[in-house]
C-alpha cells in the first residue's frame, strides 16, 4: 500500500478530499501522516477524525533547512512515498526536495504559470482574467513553477467576488488533487523535460 504524507497550514479542505478518496479506494494509497506547521490548524482535526496520525512542527525560531529536516524525518519514519502540500504556506527547501525527489506535489488555485504565489484568485480578478482555474504540479525549488500534472479551467464571472471565485476553484481542486495523486501513485505518467505525459503511460 502506497503511503502519502500531507503537509498543511490551515483549513485542510484539500486534505479532506484526499482522505475521502483514500477511504473510497480511488487514491491508490493511504494517508500515513499529516504534518502542520501551524498549531491548532483546522486540518489537524480532520486528520484526527479520520484516525490519521498528526504532527505539529512549528517553524518559528528555526531555519528553513532545520525545519524541513525535522519534517523529512517524520515523513520518512512514517514510510511516506509521496508528499502532498495542501495549503502548506511555506516554501520548501532543498532538504525536503532531496529527501523526496520528484515525490512532492502541490495544488495551486490558478492556471499556472499565471498568478503564482499568494492570493491567486485576487490576482486573477485584479488582472481582469476571464478564465483561471486550479493546477497540481510537482514541487521544484522555484515558487509554484514545477512540471504540471493536471489543470482545470474555471471561468471568471462578471459577478464574481474573491470569495465566490475561491469557492468555485476549490470545488475543482477537490476533484483534481485526488486524481493527480492517483496518477502518481499508480505510476501512470512519464516526465519528458517539463512535460508530464499521462496518456497511455
Ligand atoms: C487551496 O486553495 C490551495 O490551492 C492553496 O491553498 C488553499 C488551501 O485550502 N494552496 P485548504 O486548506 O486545502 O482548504
Amino acid at each position: 500500500m502506497n503511503r502519502v504524507g500531507v503537509l498543511i497550514s490551515g483549513r485542510g479542505s484539500n486534505l479532506q478530499a484526499l482522505i475521502e478518496a483514500a477511504r473510497g479506494g480511488s487514491l491508490g494509497g493511504q494517508i500515513a501522516l499529516v504534518v502542520s506547521n501551524v498549531e491548532g490548524a483546522a486540518g489537524l482535526d480532520r486528520a484526527r477524525e479520520a484516525g490519521i496520525p498528526t504532527e505539529t512542527l512549528p517553524h518559528q525560531g528555526r531555519s528553513r533547512e532545520e525545519h524541513d529536516r525535522e519534517i523529512s524525518g517524520k515523513l520518512q519514519e512514517a514510510g511516506v512515498d509521496l508528499v502532498c502540500l495542501a495549503g502548506y504556506m511555506r516554501l520548501v527547501s532543498r532538504v525536503l526536495l532531496e529527501a523526496f525527489p520528484a515525490r512532492i506535489l502541490n495544488i495551486h488555485p490558478s492556471l499556472l504559470p499565471a498568478f503564482p504565489g499568494l492570493k491567486a484568485q485576487r490576482q486573477a480578478l485584479d488582472h481582469g482574467a476571464k478564465v483561471t482555474g486550479a493546477t497540481v504540479h510537482f514541487v521544484t525549488p522555484g515558487l509554484d513553477s514545477g512540471p504540471i500534472l493536471l489543470q482545470e479551467a474555471v471561468p471568471v464571472l462578471d459577478r464574481d467576488t474573491e470569495g465566490s471565485l475561491t469557492s468555485r476553484i476549490l470545488e475543482v481542486e477537490h476533484r483534481l488533487y485526488p486524481r493527480a495523486v492517483a496518477l502518481v501513485l499508480g505510476k501512470k505518467y512519464r516526465l519528458v523535460g517539463r512535460r508530464v505525459l499521462t496518456e497511455g503511460a
